[in-house]
C-alpha cells in the first residue's frame, strides 16, 4: 500500500482503488471523490496519513470540464508528481546523512566503503526516472543538515537529470553521482573558519579554498578507492570551458564530461542558495543568470540540455496573468512552453480560490502571462501549494 500524506489530499481527488484510514476503516471507495468534510474529519482526528493501492484519477478543475488529451496527461502527471514529494524528502534526507558520514570518515582519515553512496545514487536514479520534475521539490525542503552536504546532494539531482537527458546508462549515472555526492570532499580538509567566514576572504584564504579540488581527488582515491572518472569530478568541477577555471586551467573537452555536467549543476545549485551578500534566488532568475554568465564558462551543449529540462516556465513557477490573478505552472505541452497549464491560487483582488481552478493557456487566447513573480512578492509559498 502507498502512504499518502493527508496534507497532500485535496477535495475532489479520486483513486482507482479504495483509500483506507487504517485496516478497518475506508475513507473513500474506488473512484469516489474525497470530500472536504472527509479531510476535515481526518484533521480533527489528527490523522496524518492514509493508504491506497490505487492510482490517482485526474482531478478536474473548476468550471473547466473538457480538457484535451494532452492537458489531461499533464494534469495526471502533476497529480502523480505531488505524491512523490514525501519520497523525495526521504531519499534526500538519507543521501545527506550518507554524505555527512563519508565526510566524517575523510576528516578522520578513515577508509570508507562506497556502498551507501551507491545506494543514494540508486534511489535518486529511480526517483527521477519515475518523474523528472521531482527536482522542483528540492527548492522548498527545510534543511537541518550541514550546507555542504545539502549542496552536494542537490547538485547530484541536477547532474543526474542532465545525465538522464543525455541518455546515460545506469552505470554511467552511478559513476557521475559518486562524483557529485563527494564534489566538495576536499572542503572537509579546509579550516572551518575559512568555510564559514562571512566577510571577504583574503588572498591566502582564497588560495587555500582553491586547493579543494585536488585535495578531494586525492582523498577519494586514497580512502574511497574511487573510480578515476568519478574522482575527476572533484578534481575538475571548477575548471571552465573557456580555460579560465582552476586548478589546471583545462579547456573544453580536456575537462571530463562528468565534470562539465557537475560544474553546471554545482553553479546552478549555488545560485539557489542564500548567501551572506544576497537572498536565495528564485529558480528562473538563477537560470537566467546561468545563461548570461555561462556561455563562456560551461559546455554549451550540456548547458542547453539543462535549460531545456528546466524549461521557460518550469513547473512551480509563479506567474501573474493579465486577468484572473496569480497561479502556479503545473506543466506545459511539449513544443508549447510559452502556453503552460496553470493552477490559479489567488484572484485579481488577492482572494484565494477555494476550489481547484485550472487554466489552460492553449485553450484561452485572451489569457497570457504578464510576468513571473517570486515567492515573497506573490505571498505564495510554492511548497505549500503543490
Ligand atoms: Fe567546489
Amino acid at each position: 500500500m502507498k502512504r499518502i500524506l493527508v496534507s497532500e489530499l485535496q477535495p475532489g481527488m479520486r483513486f482507482t482503488k479504495p483509500v483506507y484510514i487504517d485496516k478497518n476503516n475506508m475513507l473513500a471507495g474506488a473512484n469516489v471523490s474525497i470530500k472536504d468534510t472527509d479531510l476535515k474529519r481526518l484533521n480533527k482526528w489528527g490523522i496524518k496519513e492514509v493508504e491506497t493501492d490505487g492510482d490517482l484519477i485526474l482531478v478536474k478543475g473548476g468550471q473547466h470540464h473538457e480538457h484535451s488529451q494532452e492537458v489531461e496527461t499533464i494534469l495526471d502527471n502533476y497529480n502523480k508528481l505531488i505524491l512523490l514529494k514525501e519520497r523525495l524528502v526521504d531519499i534526500h534526507d538519507n543521501a545527506c546523512k550518507t554524505v555527512i558520514k563519508t565526510h566524517t570518515a575523510i576528516r578522520n582519515n578513515r577508509i570508507f566503503p562506497t556502498t551507501e553512496l551507491e545506494k543514494a545514487a540508486d534511489d535518486i536514479f529511480s526517483l527521477i526516472y519515475e518523474n523528472q520534475n521531482v527536482f522542483l521539490f528540492l527548492y522548498g525542503i527545510e534543511h537541518h543538515h550541514d550546507a555542504v552536504a545539502v549542496h552536494s546532494v542537490n547538485t547530484t539531482f541536477y547532474a543526474m537529470l542532465i545525465g538522464m537527458n543525455m541518455k546515460y546508462t545506469k552505470a554511467k549515472m552511478k559513476d557521475l553521482a559518486l562524483g557529485t555526492l563527494m564534489i566538495n570532499s576536499g572542503m572537509v580538509q579546509i579550516p572551518a573558519y575559512i568555510m564559514h567566514k562571512e566577510s571577504e576572504l583574503t588572498d591566502r584564504e582564497y588560495n587555500q579554498i582553491k586547493t579543494h579540488p585536488i585535495l578531494g581527488y586525492q582523498v577519494l582515491k586514497k580512502l574511497g578507492n574511487y573510480p578515476e572518472t568519478s574522482a575527476l569530478v572533484s578534481m575538475q568541477h571548477h575548471e571552465q570551458f573557456d580555460g579560465k577555471g582552476y586548478p589546471r586551467g583545462l579547456k573544453g573537452t580536456e575537462i571530463s564530461e562528468y565534470a562539465r555536467i557537475a560544474s553546471i549543476a554545482d553553479n546552478y545549485e549555488a545560485l539557489l542558495e542564500k548567501r551572506s551578500y544576497r537572498d536565495k534566488q528564485f529558480f528562473y532568475h538563477a537560470m537566467k543568470q546561468l545563461v548570461s554568465s555561462g556561455s563562456q564558462k560551461f559546455d554549451p551543449v550540456i548547458l542547453r540540455i539543462f535549460i531545456s529540462i528546466l524549461s521557460i516556465y518550469p513547473i512551480g513557477s509563479i506567474v501573474e496573468l493579465n486577468k484572473r490573478g496569480i497561479g502556479i505552472v503545473i506543466g506545459s505541452v511539449p513544443n508549447k512552453p510559452m502556453r503552460p497549464i496553470i493552477k490559479l491560487v489567488v484572484d485579481q483582488d488577492g482572494n484565494r480560490f477555494r476550489d481547484l481552478e485550472i487554466v489552460n493557456l492553449l485553450d484561452d487566447n485572451d489569457l497570457y502571462i504578464v510576468r513571473t513573480i517570486n515567492e515573497e512578492e506573490s505571498g505564495i509559498k510554492i511548497s505549500d501549494e503543490l
